[in-house]
């Protein structure tokens, strides 16, 4: 039997080749590589698809956090903190430490694996600059309180979006909430570049526009730099690639949340195996379909043996990362996170899944579970 990966990205490139074809030729023809027309255009574009306001385009979201943070908070001199979760891709941390800032991190939900918002309260102190709830696996953080706690506070909000292209909370979209979302356009996130890329999506066009200069030299005209900079840019080839799937993405969210339902419906009942709960208030992105069950490392070993393709988002968390041992984090600080990690199992998910290779997923997992 063919194996089921946990991302397909050849499916998608066959279905809308043509698309693609003559959006790359045309970006070829007008030899518009760094800037131009087709990046322009989806930057407007993204911006009007994520509700109106302004984007400035990066090279990755690791950068678009970074540079979002430097520009909310000014370079910090590593004592300011900035309040995150450890269930994550280190990105979110590296991009705290890259702009100067300390990382902290405070418990998630044990049930959505979404920072838990009394301890977001508990953890603030006179250092605390800002707050980055991360919009893990397609659903966003209970943003409501995030702000009440962030306002009452005077905290900037930036939101790791990198993984919720296509998320709401109480009708709200990411960058609607913070002052600032970040998304990532890694190839197997919703929607994704033929490479690496970035956005900063906000209401506020000064910022906007001040991120958007920093990732390009800081640069008044060619080769007059008023400010500081770096080159983190995203290229006009990628633009072309991410204007053709944004015209796409609304129908693929769509055929994601199809097969999440299709994994509710059979998954239902099974008490072995632990769903992370999508709240009421969320519309899910479904970047990922997310379980948790005990003995994860042999059951994922299993499903491989079987041609079934999971994942682990994540393994090991951030405050358990040798890179971070100088925060002086203990390995039990975190209870809710640690367990988390050693059971969370990802189960394929992409757009084009059928229902046949659900049932599968399904059966083989039910098979691979601990007595
Ligand atoms: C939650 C989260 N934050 C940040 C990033 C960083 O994005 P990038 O890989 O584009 O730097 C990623 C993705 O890789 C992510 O999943």
């Amino acid at each position: 039997m063919n194996p089921i990966p946990l991302v397909d990205l050849k499916v998608q490139y066959q279905a809308h080749k043509q698309e693609f074809d003559d959006a790359i030729a045309g970006c070829l023809a007008q030899t518009s590589f760094i800037g131009g027309p087709d990046h322009e255009a989806f930057a407007a574009e993204f911006a009007e698809w994520c509700g109106g306001g302004h984007v400035a385009l990066v090279g990755n979201g690791t950068q678009a956090l970074e540079f979002a943070l430097r520009e909310l908070l000014g370079p910090g001199d590593g004592v300011g903190e900035v309040i995150t979760t450890s269930h994550n891709f280190i990105a979110t941390g590296e991009a705290i430490s890259a702009a100067g800032y300390k990382p902290v991190f405070v418990e998630v939900d044990a049930e959505t694996c979404l920072m838990d918002s009394d301890a977001l309260e508990v953890a603030i102190r006179p250092n605390t600059r800002a707050v980055l709830p991360v919009h893990l696996y397609g659903q966003m953080v209970e943003m409501n309180k995030v702000m009440s706690v962030a306002q009452h506070h005077g905290l900037k909000v930036i939101e790791d979006a990198a993984q919720a292209h296509g998320a709401g909370w109480q009708g709200k979209c990411p960058g609607e909430w913070g002052d600032a979302a970040c998304f990532s356009f890694y190839p197997g996130k919703n929607l994704g570049a033929w490479g690496d890329g970035g956005a900063v999506f906000t209401r506020d066009a000064d910022l906007a526009a001040r991120i958007a200069r920093y990732a390009d030299h800081g640069r008044e005209d060619k080769y007059r730099h008023p400010w500081p900079g770096t080159n983190s840019r995203l290229d006009g080839l990628q633009a072309a690639v991410l204007r053709v799937k944004l015209r796409h993405l609304d129908a693929w969210n769509d055929a994601r949340r199809q097969v999440a339902s299709w994994y509710d419906e059979l998954l239902e009942g099974e008490e072995a195996v632990e769903r992370i709960k999508n709240r009421e208030d969320a519309i899910h992105a479904r970047h990922l379909y997310v379980v948790q069950v005990d003995d994860r490392d042999q059951v994922l070993a299993t499903l491989k043996e079987k041609g079934i393709h999971a994942g682990v988002h994540y393994p090991i968390p951030l405050h358990e990362q040798p890179v971070f041992s100088g925060l002086g984090y203990a390995l039990d600080d975190l209870p809710i996170t640690a367990t988390v990690a050693r059971r969370v199992l990802s189960l394929p998910l992409y757009p084009e899944l059928g229902r046949a290779d659900v049932e599968r997923v399904v059966s083989t997992l039910k098979e691979a579970l601990p007595l």
